[in-house]
């Protein structure tokens, strides 16, 4: 059971809370889950209806998807809501996926706060819309001390752009001589990602079978498990998440080391 979760019975934007599948090791979860939220348009599109009701649909099944890794236990939900290439779509979808955004997190934001979620909005925000952007500034520092599951969720984010925000920050401290170049390592250069604080994820998911990173994470996933399943993001309910874990739990992680069982 989620230790986010006190009292009630009820979890995440009001649903029942489920205890974690039997088949599950609750010892070998992953700590930080990455989804690719991909197939929405397929999704729409193979019901006669136009994208945008794709994009409705894919809400609710990232509403699914926290509940059941808040309840099972796992630590940290990143989701790639929008790309920094997203902007080339049809004006009307992006103004569609921005109204969305300020919609459902209007909505839900009593209800992540109650349930204890700390919810982080990872990429240059800048660019949004100013409405959307008051109301990410206030659902983050409303949930910022939260103790439950992390839920990061990339709006305009694109793992190119994040490493050369790093590498120039880190640069112009360099150059004000407040830096020596020779301490920048590893930790100091993760510390200048969006993700800082947070651990690596140790499993990607994408759905709808594409079999690509699409600048996502690009630092953050060099050992991450990846999880490719053909199920499309609307259609992405316990059952496929289910299967990603048992995926995940089936894989021998090795880090550049030896498997020391062979
Ligand atoms: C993912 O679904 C959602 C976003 C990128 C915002 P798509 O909209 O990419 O769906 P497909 O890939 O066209 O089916
Ligand atoms: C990746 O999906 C971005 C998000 C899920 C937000 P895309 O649909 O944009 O990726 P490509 O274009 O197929 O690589
Ligand atoms: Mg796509």
């Amino acid at each position: 059971m989620s230790r986010a979760l006190a009292t009630d019975s009820h979890s995440i934007l009001g649903a029942a809370r489920q205890a974690s599948p039997a088949a599950l090791d609750p010892a070998r979860l992953p700590a930080h889950v990455a989804v690719i939220m991909d197939g929405n348009g397929r999704w729409a599109r193979r019901r006669g209806l136009p994208r945008v009701m794709g994009h409705r649909a894919g809400v609710e099944a990232l509403k699914r998807t926290l509940r059941l890794c808040s309840d099972w236990g796992i630590g940290a939900l990143t989701a790639y809501a929008f790309s920094t290439e997203n902007w080339n779509r049809p004006g009307e979808e992006v103004s569609f996926l921005m109204a969305l955004f300020e919609r459902v997190l209007q909505r839900e934001l009593q209800a992540l706060e109650r349930e204890r979620v700390r919810i982080r909005f990872l990429g240059d925000l800048t660019p949004l819309p100013e409405g959307l952007q008051r109301l990410i500034a206030e659902a983050t520092g409303r949930t910022a001390a939260n103790d439950g599951i992390h839920f990061n969720v990339c709006t305009n984010y694109g793992g190119r752009a994040e490493l050369v925000g790093a590498a120039r920050r880190l640069a112009e401290r360099a150059a004000r001589g407040e830096l020596d170049p020779a301490a920048i390592d590893e930790a100091s250069f993760a510390a200048e990602l969006h993700t800082a604080g947070e651990c690596d994820p140790d499993l990607l998911i994408r759905t709808s079978g594409e079999q690509r990173i699409s600048n996502f994470l690009l630092w953050q996933l060099a050992y991450a498990e990846l999880h490719i399943t053909e199920v499309l993001w609307p259609d992405f309910d316990e059952a496929a998440l289910l299967a990603a874990l048992l995926d995940y739990q089936n894989r021998q992680r090795r880090f550049g080391g030896i498997d020391p069982a062979h």
